[in-house]
């Protein structure tokens, strides 16, 4: 089945994230449309679809290739009632989720870059960015964006990202349903979701250090003008990555660019 209005009212009823969907031809950005809904009270769960994005946003004000007809461009929006410092923890799930997904078509590949890259034989399949709207001291939404690339080519692929980049279809050699990726997303991220808010960090935690690629790895993370370099040793709750550097001195980095110097 194609990916359409028709079929995704069909196959996301009922369901906790996606029974309330927005689907759209073409976007700016899904993003930048469900924050503004969240600002309008959209409720927990709400979906946006879009078959192509013109200004796609990637993390570190970096732009999302997001041409039509081919991947998914999705933002999910959520309401936990948990703290604000607990937030990163969704996105943290979401990673988790995305490659449960895609393990259904790549058994045992897709590993997790952090903070929240998707990667299959170090390549990028997929890319979150999470954002987060406060009020006061509490959480008031947060949006999570997921682009996955699904049935692109290598040659589709700008020269840029050809090299660093893949698809499931290309790691499968063959065309993959966007509606079946999605309804398996939604329904891994909503027990994820679940998970978290019931049962802590623990769970979510262990699975994204076993689906890990960089830890007990020497790694470097630039942000800004600033590197951090030593040993990844664990993942804090705050989603922080633990850094033990080469003079034993234990650092925590919440945002950058990661890079693996050493296997
Ligand atoms: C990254 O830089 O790795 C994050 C990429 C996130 C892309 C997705 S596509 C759907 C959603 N809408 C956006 O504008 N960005 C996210």
């Amino acid at each position: 089945m194609g990916l359409n209005e028709a079929s995704l009212k069909q196959n996301l009823a009922g369901k906790f994230i996606g029974h309330r969907f927005h689907y759209y031809e073409s976007i700016g950005s899904t993003n930048e449309e469900a924050f503004r809904l969240g600002v309008q009270g959209a409720p927990e769960g709400t979906v946006l679809i879009a078959e192509s994005q013109s200004a796609g946003k990637g993390r570190m004000q970096r732009v999302w290739y997001s041409p039509a007809g081919a991947n998914i461009y999705t933002s999910i929006i959520l309401r936990p009632t948990f703290e604000t410092s607990r937030a990163p923890q969704i996105s943290i799930a979401a990673g988790v989720a995305v490659a449960e997904t895609i393990d259904h078509y790549c058994p045992g590949k897709a590993r997790l870059k952090w903070p929240n890259d998707v990667l299959i034989g170090g390549k990028k399949v997929c890319g979150i960015l999470a954002q987060m709207k406060m009020s006061v001291n509490a959480i008031d939404f947060v949006v999570v964006g997921i682009g996955i690339n699904v049935n692109l080519s290598h040659q589709e692929f700008p020269l840029d990202i050809q090299e660093i980049a893949t698809s499931l279809a290309v790691e499968t050699d063959r065309e993959i349903s966007r509606l079946e990726v999605i309804i398996s997303l939604y329904e891994n991220m909503a027990k994820w979701y679940r998970e978290i808010a019931q049962n802590g960090f623990d769970p979510i935690k262990e699975k994204w250090l076993n689906l890990s690629s960089m830890i007990g790895k020497t790694v470097s993370v630039m942000f800004r003008e600033e590197t951090v370099s030593g040993k990844a040793v664990d993942l804090d709750d705050d989603g922080s990555l633990i850094i033990l550097t080469a003079g034993n001195e234990t650092v925590k980095v919440s945002a950058g660019d990661a890079t693996i110097l050493k296997r």
